[in-house]
């Protein structure tokens, strides 16, 4: 029976494959056929991304409403544009359709930053990654496609992939945090849901990986900033999650705007024609980033538009976002032999290839009626409440946490109710299609009995008088710090991630007298506030939690939902130690934190005059309840490494532990981190249970790049299953030339 089921699933497995392998045929036949009638300048249409063309009313926050201009659709139908970017509405988008169809005969991508938002706003990215839970991130990346769509939209630029290592780059808050698995697990989870099982079923969108590639390790965290860094690091660190976005099949990727070792990610052929086309096998297209290509000139490797058009050309961009060097210079690069026929039309196949893939050939327009009916705001506001609760970290708690019931709570400071602050760098930032959850609704929705006193903002003035008086009103403080959400993202890299203005005046007065001060934190970074959590009695890294951040966070303080976030950052005690990553690697004289030495011993790798590791490390997150570990355990068993221990609930609530391995390689030939996470498993206990918890992982999950080749080497590991980055019981196994030999 076994032996036939088998056979049954290897069939359907094989005619599966058959049935792809021929729809692939298709599209391939199909993308010939179309190539094959369009004039040159079709050509360059394709290649083409145009950021005019908005409707009427566009300057008004809806840019749906008022009708497309008669030239822009003449120019459509044209053949001018293989994309335009921006939301118009699911009438001006079928609009666009119609004229390409009637045309040209192409239909165009419609592409947008759907990054954490269409119409309902999910917490950011970085909070997302907190959550540790891929069924998480893709539910909420397939409900953002249906939503994208019915905003007239067929493709976002998402997700973004970046390790990001410096709390100082503003853009740490678009993705995943500093490590590799948990980022490539984010995106390919992401991948599936805005692409589903079949990107042409009506209910998907195209994904775009982003920024390719190691755009987070830019030098000081400031945008834009150039990169130098070997190709192990390349290779092990930052190359990884996009692999893992190829292989979950992503239709576009978008390179970097900085330069790599000396050459601009957008003209970088080793990046973008070797690696990623050559070794990833990624047949989808490639578009710059916005300008980039224009761009390359300021770089100071072109010298005028026909040069940059001729070095991103050819290495390997596709489609040129916004700026219109293709359109404009390719005709006469290829009349002087600086680019072939052959690269121009290879970069329209790619193109193309998306657009039949997409199904956009056989369904151009889009049915308003049915979109709306696919989607239930209930049910994405749900979601997005989720995702709050489960994006949080608790990172210290000394009682004051839950809120307990009855309690009289005093609320302070003007992110407790702002609804504008909870949404995010990228959200729609359209606060009138749904109703948007501050701290203060959450609270109050959640039954607790609370006074909201404005008293301070953040950066501006603050009422001490005000403060006093609403604390001593009450039993517990609550109160928000941080930064405003406008202070991250793109373009916003900052030297300084202290707490601004008066907000340790705040926290120190509620101190002074005696009550209990619970802090939350917002913001898209991790941010230096080792003063606030001496001080305060309970911490929560709300993030920017979207729009219903505030129910989501409210859940977790009133203990509505247990605590489940885990940082995907470390938290730095100063800003002076960025970049900080738990997965640094070895150096010949380590430093240790000891109570003589509390920064580290003088001629040891440290600093003088502030701790070099993390106030809160990678992996770190409290919940209300007490996890033990013991028994831990690591097995050799043929291809892979087993790792094991019993965690028990050892307290009187529910627990969601997130059981993390981490591994360092003892002798290798080139210095390695001193850990890097190889796996994660979340684990449900009540009160009182033991788990035995396992988590496999593959031995070939153990090698490194050297000169280029990536292998696994025999020898010793030292392993921890553990709840973060720094803790946990040392382990050791070795993996014999026959363990890497057989895997
Ligand atoms: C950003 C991209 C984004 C693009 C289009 C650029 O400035 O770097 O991440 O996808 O704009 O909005």
């Amino acid at each position: 029976m076994k032996n036939m089921c088998a056979a049954v699933c290897a069939l359907a497995a094989l005619c599966a494959a058959v049935r792809c392998g021929a729809a692939q045929t298709d599209v391939e036949r199909r993308v010939e056929e179309t190539l094959s009638r369009l004039t040159f300048e079709q050509k360059l249409g394709q290649l083409w991304q145009f950021s005019g063309g908005h409707p009427s009313e566009a300057a008004s926050s809806d840019r749906s409403k008022g009708a497309l201009d008669p030239k822009f659709l003449e120019a459509v139908g044209a053949g001018r544009y293989g994309s335009v970017i921006g939301k118009r509405g699911v009438s001006n988008y079928n609009a666009i359709q119609r004229a390409a169809m009637e045309g040209v005969g192409i239909p165009l991508l419609i592409g947008h930053d759907m990054i954490h938002s269409a119409t309902t706003t999910y917490p950011i990215p970085l909070a997302m990654a907190c959550a540790w839970d891929e069924s998480l991130w893709e539910r909420t990346a397939s409900a953002m496609a249906v939503e994208s769509l019915a905003l007239g939209c067929n493709w976002t630029f998402t997700p973004m992939l970046d390790v990001a290592l410096d709390a100082r780059w503003g853009r740490i808050a678009e993705g995943g945090g500093c490590e590799p698995l948990v980022t490539g697990l984010m995106g390919a989870a992401m991948i599936r849901g805005f692409q589903g099982s079949d990107m042409a079923d009506g209910l998907h969108i195209a994904a775009c990986a982003k920024h390719y590639v190691s755009y987070g390790a830019s030098f000081g965290g400031r945008d834009y900033n150039a990169v130098e860094m070997s190709d192990s690091t390349l290779r092990d660190v930052y190359l990884p999650p996009f692999k893992m976005a190829v292989d979950a099949g992503v239709a576009t990727v978008m390179p970097a705007f900085h330069s790599f070792n000396g050459v601009p990610c957008s003209m970088n052929s080793y990046l973008l024609r070797d690696i990623l086309r050559g070794e990833f096998g990624f047949d989808g297209m490639t578009i710059s980033d916005w300008a980039a290509v224009r761009e390359l000139i300021r770089h100071g490797v072109a010298a005028d538009k026909a040069d940059a058009a001729v070095l991103a050309l050819n290495g390997g961009i596709d489609m040129e976002m916004v700026s219109d060097c293709y359109v404009e210079t390719l005709k006469s690069a290829v009349e002087r032999g600086r680019v072939t026929m052959k690269t121009i039309d290879d970069a329209v196949r790619n193109i193309l290839r998306v657009k039949f893939r997409l199904g956009l050939f056989d369904r151009p327009t889009l049915d308003a009626d049915a979109l709306a009916k696919a989607i239930d705001p209930a049910a994405n506001r749900a979601l997005a409440r989720e995702c709050a609760r489960k994006s949080c970290v608790l990172l210290k708690n000394d009682g004051a946490l839950p809120l307990k019931k009855g309690v009289k709570v005093a609320l302070l400071g003007d992110l407790s109710a702002s609804d504008w602050q909870m949404l995010g760098c990228w959200s729609t930032r359209d606060l009138s299609n749904f109703e948007n959850a501050t701290l203060l609704d959450g609270l109050k929705a959640d039954g607790v009995d609370v006074n909201y006193v404005e008293a301070y903002t953040l950066t501006g003035r603050v009422d001490l008088a005000a403060v006093e008086a609403a604390a001593l009103a009450a039993d517990v403080v609550v109160a928000a710090f941080g930064d405003y959400w406008e202070n991250s993202g793109e373009g916003n890299s900052s030297a300084i991630l202290e707490l601004k203005g008066g907000q340790m005046k705040v926290a120190e007065k509620v101190k002074s007298l005696g009550k209990p001060l619970v802090a939350v934190v917002f913001g898209g970074r991790p941010m230096a506030f080792l003063g606030l959590a001496k001080t305060a009695d309970a911490l929560v890294m709300a993030w920017n939690p979207g729009g219903c951040g505030g129910w989501g966070i409210a859940d977790v303080m009133t203990g509505l939902a247990e605590p489940w976030g885990r940082l995907t950052v470390d938290m730095p005690y100063a800003t002076g130690t960025c970049p900080l990553y738990y997965s640094r690697t070895t150096t010949g004289r380590p430093a240790a934190i000891t109570a003589e030495h509390p920064f580290g011993k003088r001629y040891t790798s440290c600093y003088n005059d502030a701790p070099f590791v993390a106030l809160y490390p990678f992996g770190y997150g409290l919940t209300y309840t007490s996890v033990k570990y013991s028994g831990e355990k690591v097995a050799v068993e043929g291809g892979e490494v087993v790792f094991s221990a019993d965690v028990a609930n050892t307290g009187a609530r529910e627990a969601n532990e997130l059981v993390q391995v981490y591994v360092r390689d003892e002798v290798a030939r080139i210095v390695r981190p001193r850990r890097e996470l190889k796996g994660f498993k979340r684990v449900a206990l009540r009160a009182g249970e033991t788990k035995h918890v396992e988590i496999r992982v593959p031995v070939s999950s153990f090698g490194y790049t050297l000169n280029g080749v990536r292998a696994v080497e025999p020898g010793w590991f030292t392993a921890w299953v553990a709840p973060d980055s720094d803790s946990g019981r040392r382990l050791r196994f070795e993996l014999s030339a026959a363990d890497v030999a057989s895997r």
